[in-house]
């Protein structure tokens, strides 16, 4: 092979070289992006909870304490006339707070108490309800006192600040505990996966 035929080559060789890493490089721009928009699989929304046995009794009367305040108040706050989108959100938040929170046995539980009540995201009475519901359940299961569910809208009513701006949209979106709070009635079983 004459030398010119060997920089010519060398030559195409570079520019496919730089083409490919340029093509390489966009494609995993593209691929970054679309990344950032997670769709939580079913693996993900459903994998075994992980996080060990939380020995101190201290620190796990106190963190559940924090969580229940947690999710209810997030049941509160839930619009009342979700998006599909607002209602995704939340039950994707039910699976993986269950999968992630750090009592582990405590998460075991409270998986399998979603199996058998899947999260109700239809409403913000449905929400608040199913989880006054589930806690009413873990309750039981502790032998603590129950809730009386058909006060859940004004207990949460919620101390979260924001009173101004509900005030506002407040002829559009009633609240939680001013009367347009209706309790539901939860089945067991089959009867709840219809609300979520
Ligand atoms: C998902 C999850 C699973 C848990 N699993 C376990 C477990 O397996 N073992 C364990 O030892 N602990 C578990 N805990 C902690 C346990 O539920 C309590 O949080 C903890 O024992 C402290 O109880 P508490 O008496 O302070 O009342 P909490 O149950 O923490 O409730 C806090 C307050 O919420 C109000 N409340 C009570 N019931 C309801 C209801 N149904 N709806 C709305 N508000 C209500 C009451 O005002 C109550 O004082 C779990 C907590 C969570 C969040
Ligand atoms: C449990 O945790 C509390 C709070 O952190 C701590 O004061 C206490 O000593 C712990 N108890 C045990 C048995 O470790």
């Amino acid at each position: 092979m004459p030398p010119r035929r060997h920089v010519t080559l060398a030559l195409i060789a570079i520019v496919a070289f730089i083409a490919f890493s340029f093509l390489l490089s966009s494609g995993g721009q593209q691929r970054a992006a679309f990344d950032t928009s997670i769709v939580p699989s079913d693996s993900v929304l459903h994998g075994v909870a992980t996080a060990p046995k939380l020995e101190n009794a201290t620190v796990k009367a106190e963190l559940g304490n924090a969580a229940w305040k947690l999710l209810h108040t997030m049941m509160a706050k839930f619009p009342d006339q979700p998006t599909e989108e607002d209602s995704t959100s939340l039950k994707s938040f039910v699976y993986l707070f269950a999968r992630l929170y750090p009592c582990g046995e405590c998460a075991r539980h409270f998986q399998l108490l979603l199996e058998k009540y899947p999260p109700q995201v239809r409403t913000r009475s449905s929400a608040a309800t199913w989880a006054c519901h589930v806690h009413n359940e873990v309750n039981t299961r502790l032998e603590k006192e129950l809730f009386d569910c058909s006060k859940i809208g004004d207990f949460y009513d919620c101390g979260c600040g924001g009173d101004d701006d509900e005030k506002a949209v407040a002829t559009t979106k009633p609240k939680v505990g001013s009367g347009s709070f209706t309790p539901l009635k939860l089945e067991k079983d089959g009867g709840l996966t219809r609300g979520g």
